[in-house]
């Protein structure tokens, strides 16, 4: 059964308010679950967000023989056996490319690891060679077929220098992952500073790895797993995406808008760029508000995405909706990935005066009024921005594809009903 959204747009109104929680990164929790697989006991994940990616990942480790079990909302155990089986399956690991995650620690901790080809998806090519390039420095063997990739080692991993030639976030924690249960050390360089590789990082260093310059860009390991967690809990740090996009909405929907739970220090770039364009936002620790009001008049800016700490790829999408209601032109520049400006098309449908000049490049004329429309989600982030755009629009907004939505934000209608969104979820 498909489902969509159905939003009633407050037609440029400013009115939403009240505050909103942030939950666990998406791009933490599922990372933590690949690292479970170097522990010899049981490790507990908390604050894991439940959304559709969560799920993928519990059925994947499942289908290995891995044991899962969730304990209560956000809480997940997980043990990994001496034996599990080490490949991935296929339908469900294409189905999101963070899967690939788990190849890391399978492969140093069983000596083999079998996945598919991850493929080319809508916001880009996505190849994997950064991730093959460090398999092979640790002196594996590599064979491609048509149905993937199997790759093997008769002994331990050996530890080893990698050059990433790309920063790759998902690479560089793949094989940090992998370099825990190498012998001797591995140096990682050019890795990328994403909060979430030190999040990950830090935890293992509390469970007796040996990690230095994790969030910077030289990472060494020195292998000394597997592991206990002797009942430590990986608590997963609040999603600094999620955050940034309610800030958006606060900014072009909102009256007075509380994001709670959050931590301001890993969105700085989002928060400095809005302030820049005229946005009044109070900061605390843990906390963001965003004070629109009716007669705010935003300036345009351009935003060129960049690996953390620059503007995240991520809030691309919401950025540019943010973009349509400020005055001015603005440059979007999206520096990461070749497919992720497509969505832009809907929004020009939605009455938005964006140009598209090639694949990274888009400019966008405001302000603008929105028109309801019925738009097709293409991606999970794009799925977002939709929705903000849909709240400010005027009239009726119907979202198809809600399962990208939900594969990265948790009941996302529920809580964004409760600070006055018109928004329901229907089946069509
Ligand atoms: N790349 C290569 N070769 C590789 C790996 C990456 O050319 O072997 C390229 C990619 O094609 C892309 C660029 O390098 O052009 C950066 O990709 P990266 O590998 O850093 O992205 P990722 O690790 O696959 C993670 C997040 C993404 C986020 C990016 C960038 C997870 C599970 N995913 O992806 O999140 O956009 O980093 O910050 O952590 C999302 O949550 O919606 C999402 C797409």
């Amino acid at each position: 059964m498909k489902e969509a959204l159905v939003i009633q747009g407050l037609d440029g109104k400013k009115t939403l308010a009240g505050s909103i929680n942030i939950n666990g990164a998406k791009n933490a929790a599922l990372q933590a679950f690949a690292m479970s697989l170097l522990f010899k006991d049981e490790v507990i994940l908390k604050n894991v967000p439940e959304i559709e990616d969560v799920k993928n990942m519990v059925e994947i480790l499942k289908s290995l023989g891995v044991k899962v079990e969730r304990k209560s909302k956000g809480v997940y155990a997980i043990k990994t056996p001496k034996k599990i089986s080490t490949n991935l399956p296929e339908e469900i690991s294409k189905k999101f490319r963070a899967s690939i995650v788990l190849s890391g620690p399978i492969l140093a901790r069983f000596g083999s690891v079998g996945f598919p080809h991850p493929g080319g998806c809508v916001i880009g090519l996505r190849p994997i060679d950064v991730f093959l390039n460090g398999f092979e420095k640790f002196g594996v063997k590599i064979k491609e077929s048509e149905n993937g990739y199997l790759i093997r080692s008769d002994q331990k991993l050996k530890g080893s220098k990698i050059f990433l030639r790309i920063p790759s976030v998902t690479g560089a924690q793949t094989l940090m992952m992998a370099a825990l249960l190498a012998r001797g050390k591995t140096i990682i360089k050019n890795a990328p500073l994403e909060p979430e590789t030190k999040n990950l990082a830090d935890f293992m260093n509390l469970c007796g790895a040996k990690i230095k310059g994790a969030g910077t860009s030289t990472i060494e390991i020195i292998g000394t797993g597997p592991f206990s967690a002797d009942g430590k809990v990986f608590v997963t740090p609040p999603d600094r995406i999620e955050a940034g996009s309610f800030i958006i909405l606060g900014a072009v929907a909102g009256n007075r808008l509380e994001i709670k739970n959050c931590n301001p220090e890993d969105f700085e770039s989002l928060l400095e760029t809005l302030k820049y364009c005229g946005v009044n936002i109070e900061v605390s620790k843990n906390k963001v508000v965003v004070m629109g009001n009716k007669s705010d008049n935003y300036n345009s800016t351009d935003i060129k995405t960049h690996e953390y700490p620059g503007f995240p790829t991520d809030l691309q999408a919401p950025m540019t909706v943010f973009l349509t209601q400020a005055e001015g032109e603005g440059l979007i520049f999206e520096t990461i990935f070749e497919g992720r400006l497509n969505y832009t098309s809907e929004l020009v449908r939605m009455g938005a005066d964006v140009r598209l000049w090639d694949p990274h490049r888009a400019t966008v004329k405001g302000p603008t009024p929105l028109r309801g429309r019925e738009v097709e989600s293409p991606d999970i982030r794009a799925g977002l921005a939709f929705i903000i755009a849909a709240i400010i629009a005027n009239g009726e907004s119907i979202i198809h594809n809600v399962h990208y939505i939900d594969r990265g934000y948790e009941k996302i209608e529920d809580r964004l009903r409760k600070i006055g969104a018109d928004i329901k979820r229907v089946s069509i």
